[in-house]
């Protein structure tokens, strides 16, 4: 997909022009109606208005009207001026390549139409092109291609009287962005069987080699020699062997401490010997879209060439049931020192970003720390499929996360830590375990149990990803993998980079 403005008066040939109309525009306060083709014209003079053809949000009508330049029209709802929001402007973007991709156009015209005194910004501008690209994107690797071939949008022109010199360089961001983003969705469709630990790091050696990151894999013997219990622990029941992948971004001063991303990389949950039941499995080959994101993410910033440093750390295993599987009641001896109680096998996340977080800690000492996890079925039940789970160890975090969220479009909502919830993951015969013993606050408790292993001084979030790690409908997305946490980690590691965000 090429996505670009165009700086003209008239309208250039396309599959389809494409109309935005707020709810109380009559037809020809559309800026561009002198420019429409007069059959287009025409339709939407007798019927705009009608019950038919209202322009409340999200609503949308295909007007056929074949003259030479355009095969026809796509009039989309933009609702009540007052009403619109940022967060419409995503939907629409997706809306309208979705309904590209279903009409197999190939090529669509957008006049730009902007309100009042109402600047088309830069941020905007990447923000929509990071839209389009996750719109047009489907996991379509195993299947044969239907005749006539995988719909997609070749190209997406926006028209403007006026054009400013940062437009094209934004469009060039929000794509590699978007590139990053469907790539990490990439490797989270990609089915257990054929993204094991050892292909998961295979893949990220070859990404890394791309986006030109240092790259390092621990293997098994190297996670003992270096007392990685948990991880080793939880990798017991595969015949998989589990992997622990490095990805180091130097972009930043030599001697400034990295910013430590930490994503989980379960390539596939069964839940060990407490199997999970049927349906709770099927979407399992998504519990690496943690680690999928820190990848994805990592990319991004290399190729933004973002002035910070930035370290990626995944823990890469898998979750079976089998006679060396770990047991409920285990103690597992972590890298930090602490022995994890085993409380329920399907508590395994958490389990191996222990590991992960101490060694982050140990041998990086990095200035701040997110891990990005798909931990609990617990957070999909908090806030439904529409927001991330944030929790910190700095509440003054909680604002700047949301904000974080609004402008990347990976939304995110905070839960609380007080210590009150610490008793919740106490060990009886190990130091911590890995699940409570209440149904309750299921979220809150991994968080609860991450936290003992993080150093109080350093600053930490977690984001529990499991309520977006698929799409869902009105998303305008195709099936699976979201991509979930890599605009949010790439807005972090801006504002960490100009010291928006100060770490
Ligand atoms: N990977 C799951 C969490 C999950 C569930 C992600 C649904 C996405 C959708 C995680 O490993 C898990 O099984 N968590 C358990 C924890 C419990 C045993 C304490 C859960 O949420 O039930
Ligand atoms: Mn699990
Ligand atoms: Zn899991």
């Amino acid at each position: 997909m090429k996505v670009s403005i165009k700086r003209t008066g008239v309208l250039p040939s396309a599959d389809v022009l494409v109309l935005g109309y707020f709810a109380d525009m009559k037809p020809n306060d559309h800026p561009w109606w002198s420019t429409f083709p007069t059959p287009i014209r025409h339709l939407i003079r007798t019927r705009l208005g009608q019950p038919d053809l209202r322009m409340d949000w999200g609503n949308s009508y295909v007007l056929r009207s074949p003259t030479g330049r355009v095969k026809g029209a796509l009039l989309l709802g933009l609702g009540k001026w007052p009403e619109w929001t940022g967060r419409r402007g995503r939907l629409l973007a997706r809306h309208m390549v979705s309904l590209a991709r279903q009409h197999r156009w190939r090529s669509m015209i957008m006049p730009i139409i902007h309100r009042r005194g109402v600047e088309v910004d830069e941020t905007t501008i990447e923000q929509r092109t990071i839209s389009y690209a996750m719109a047009d994107y489907e996991f379509h690797r195993w299947r044969t291609a239907p005749p006539g071939g995988w719909p997609s949008v070749d190209r997406l022109t926006f028209l403007a009287r006026e054009t400013k010199p940062g437009w094209e360089a934004a469009i060039r961001r929000g794509f590699m962005i978007g590139q990053s983003i469907n790539a990490s969705r990439d490797l989270a469709n990609t089915p257990g069987g054929k993204m094991t630990p050892t292909m998961l790091a295979a893949e990220a050696r070859r990404v890394a080699k791309e986006a030109r990151l240092t790259v390092k894999i621990l293997s098994q013997p190297q996670m003992k020699r270096l007392g990685m219990g948990a991880i080793l622990g939880v990798a017991r029941g595969s015949s998989e062997e589990p992997k622990f992948i490095i990805l180091e971004y130097h972009g930043g001063r030599k001697i400034q401490p990295p910013l430590a991303i930490i994503g989980k990389g379960v390539t596939f949950d069964s839940g060990g010997l407490n199997l999970k039941p049927e349906p709770a499995m099927s979407d399992m080959h998504l519990d690496m879209s943690g680690g999928a994101a820190a990848i994805g993410a990592m990319t991004a910033m290399a190729k933004l060439k973002l002035p910070l440093n930035a370290v990626a750390l995944v823990p890469a295993v898998e979750n079976m049931p089998s006679g060396s599987g770990y047991r409920p009641g285990d103690l597992l001896h972590s890298l930090s020192g602490k022995v994890i109680e085993i409380a329920n096998t399907d508590a395994e996340g958490r389990v191996i970003l222990a590991d992960a977080i101490t060694y982050a800690q140990k041998f990086f000492k990095p200035r701040m720390i997110v891990d990005v996890a798909t931990l609990t079925g617990a957070a999909v039940v908090a806030l439904g499929q529409r927001a991330i789970v944030m929790f910190t160890n700095r509440g003054d975090f909680e604002a700047e996360g949301r904000a974080i969220g609004e402008t990347s479009g990976d939304y995110v909502w905070p839960l609380p830590m007080w210590e009150e919830y610490d008793s919740e993951v106490k060990g009886t015969f190990g130091d911590v375990a890995n699940a409570s013993k209440t149904r309750y606050g299921g979220a809150i408790n991994g968080a609860k149990f991450l936290q003992q292993f993080v150093d109080p001084h350093t600053p930490w979030v977690h984001l529990d990803i499991a309520p977006t790690m698929t799409s869902i409908e009105g998303d305008y997305l195709t099936k699976g993998a979201t991509g979930t946490g890599v605009r949010w980690l790439v807005e972090l590691a801006r504002r960490v980079a100009d010291s928006r965000f100060k770490v």
